[in-house]
């Protein structure tokens, strides 16, 4: 099997690249990414050399390279994992969420239709339903409500998936996941900001009244059900991946604190973020049935094995905290802590 992964140096992307050179180490996989501030090659260290593994820096938004990569490596399957995936940065600046959700969406559904490759599994996320109420909880047929820039991005990928599908028949296949957590993921999301924040003690930011929920999926499973959709799921389908592990953010900050044996007393109550979704929750019935997925053990039993992986690879972290990161975190921040 040849297969193309975009977004290969994200977080999800490079464990997803680990997962496959492992399960599957004759396939030749090319990984395609532009290496933005959140792509980084450092996460992938370990299988750089890997005669199976091939690197591409190119903008999935730029047709002709994409079309040039497509046409030397022929891929048989592609897994689009690229994307701009925080929210707050979304909401600043919108642009190149639109480039590379959107339109380099589109690219990689033109390049897949016309080098006939077999099958397209597009990865999205909960956001897309927009915010469950207190007992909903969303499956795959529920309608797609997003509510903020980041969202509404996806929410037309997976529309334009869906498009492809239907009109020039190509064999897709989208999953969509809850809040991923992991080693390697970039500060900017809560768990890894919380938890560096906490070693430097520095302000742990709560946006609001820190009773959001978000249902946390450990990245690795996360990489086995778009594993699993690639393998058995069906042309055209929509499978939600799920952890079964809803949890207010301020437990979940407070639990960071009780790992790393810190106090509480840097917990702060900040401004919220706009059109902020109060809970997310999502029905993966249909993907623990058609694919087998089933999420491991539930994020307090990982949380001092994901708090060790942060204190042992402090240099990874404080580079990029260290870099553009800290201009982000002043502006995004400056009404807030
Ligand atoms: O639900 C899946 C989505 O999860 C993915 O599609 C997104 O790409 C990913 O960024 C993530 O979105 P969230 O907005 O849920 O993740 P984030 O880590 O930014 O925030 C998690 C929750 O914590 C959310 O309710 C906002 C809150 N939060 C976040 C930050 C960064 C805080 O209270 N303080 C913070 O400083």
């Amino acid at each position: 099997m040849k297969l193309l992964v975009t977004g290969g140096c994200g977080f999800i992307g490079s464990n997803f690249v680990r997962l496959i050179l492992t399960e599957h180490p004759q396939w030749q996989l090319t990984n395609v990414d532009l290496l933005t501030y959140a792509g980084n090659r450092e996460r992938l260290a370990d299988v750089e050399g890997n005669r199976n593994y091939f690197f591409e820096r190119i903008d999935i938004a730029d047709k002709d390279r994409m079309e040039d990569v497509f046409a030397r490596t022929r891929p048989d399957a592609v897994v689009h994992i690229a994307a701009e995936t925080h929210v707050d940065r979304s909401i600043m600046d919108s642009a190149p969420f639109l480039h590379s959700n959107v339109i380099g969406t589109q690219v990689i559904l033109d390049a897949c239709t016309r080098h006939k490759v077999n099958k397209m599994v597009h990865v999205s996320t909960d956001e897309v339903y927009g915010p469950a109420g207190p007992e909903e909880s969303f499956d795959e047929n529920a309608p797609l409500k997003p509510r903020n820039p980041y969202s509404a991005t996806k929410a037309a990928a997976d529309h334009l998936v869906m498009a492809h599908h239907l009109v020039n028949g190509l064999n897709v296949v989208i999953t969509r996941s809850t809040n991923n957590y992991g080693p390697h993921q970039h500060p900017e999301k809560l768990l890894p900001l919380v938890i560096t924040n906490c070693m430097e003690n520095q302000p742990l930011p709560v946006y609001g009244d820190g009773m959001q929920q978000r249902d946390w999926l450990y990245v690795e499973d996360h990489c086995r059900g778009i594993l699993a959709a690639l393998e058995k799921g069906k042309a055209g389908e929509v499978y939600n991946l799920s952890a079964g592990c809803e949890r207010p953010n301020l437990d979940i900050i407070k639990a960071v604190c009780r790992t790393l044996g810190k106090g509480e007393d840097k917990i702060r109550f900040v401004k919220d973020r706009p059109s902020h979704d109060r809970r997310y929750s999502l029905d993966s019935s249909k993907a623990e049935n058609e694919l087998g997925f089933k999420p491991g053990p539930p994020i307090e039993e990982r949380l001092g094995q994901l708090v060790g992986w942060y204190e042992q690879n402090r240099q990874w972290w404080e580079s990029i905290k260290a870099g553009e990161f800290k201009d982000y975190y002043k502006e995004a921040y400056k009404d807030r802590v």
